[in-house]
């Protein structure tokens, strides 16, 4: 089994790019909904969730974990991997080295979390891979939990991606960077403001290659996925839909829990 999880919805975005690189794998996804957002708490706070939570799916049966959430990843995967040491961790960290590799103007936009925004990993990305380039570092507040509430066309989002994105572009960024995996699923709403002017960097399928590298025999299973939440599981498999990935609902076994 493979462990999947993040805040929220998010790691979904993540999902998806698995179950099509691995279609007979077996997954269970865990959102910590009880605790979402992760993006505007303390980083300890945020690591003690995903150790405990890491934990519980290593208990249950998980042997290979994808922390599909790059808050998650900047504040604990370190110590994530020091608690299980038998077992692959991918964690997710904004596409810094493909964007500036790919920029024409030299200069990328990276859209993060409050907790992102302020860590020393994002840092140290920038160092290592776009020293030849402006870095713009970009919270964004809120976005989050707009798409957990499935608010995806809320006029005062629309009105706060652009807000958000307008300088960036005048500023001659051509490449942005989802720095968040919540944020896949406002990829319609920042195409809309962006148009031409810039391309969306997303890591998801890089992140499924990454686990396809790593699954071994868990590459070979019943092609299962298991729904899991720390509050409302009701509402994951009801967000499928909403959030385009229907698809999934076919490989989902047992209550969600
Ligand atoms: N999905 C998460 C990420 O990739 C964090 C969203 C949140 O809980 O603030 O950063």
């Amino acid at each position: 089994m493979i462990g999947v999880f993040d805040s929220g919805l998010g790691g979904l975005s993540v999902l998806a790019a698995l179950a099509q690189a691995l279609p007979a794998a077996d997954f269970t996804y865990y959102a910590d909904t009880a605790h979402v957002p992760y993006g505007n708490k303390e980083d300890g706070f945020i690591q003690g969730r995903v150790l405990e939570v890491g934990a519980d799916l290593v208990a249950s049966g998980c042997s290979l974990l994808v922390v599909a959430c790059n808050t998650a990843t900047v504040a604990a995967v370190q110590a994530l991997r020091a608690m299980h040491p038998g077992i692959p961790v991918v964690g997710v960290e904004p596409g810094i080295k493909p964007a500036a590799q790919s920029s024409r103007s030299g200069r990328i936009a990276v859209l993060v979390t409050e907790a992102t925004a302020r860590s020393s990993r994002l840092k140290r990305l920038i160092d290592e891979h776009a020293g030849m380039v402006d870095v713009f570092v970009e919270p964004c507040p809120g976005w989050a939990t707009h798409v957990e509430t499935l608010h995806l066309d809320d006029p005062v989002l629309a009105a706060d991606v652009r807000r958000r994105i307008e300088p960036l572009l005048d500023r001659g960024v051509d490449r942005i960077v989802l720095g968040c995996t919540h944020y896949s699923f406002l990829a319609p709403l920042l195409h809309a403001v962006a148009g031409e002017r810039a391309e969306l960097v997303d890591v998801a399928d890089a992140v499924a290659r990454q686990a396809q590298r790593l699954a071994g025999h868990l590459a070979q299973g019943d092609g299962r996925l298991h729904l899991r939440a720390s509050a409302h599981p009701e509402r994951l498999r009801a967000a499928l839909p909403r959030l385009h990935l229907g698809h999934l609902e076919a490989r989902l076994i047992g209550g969600i829990t």
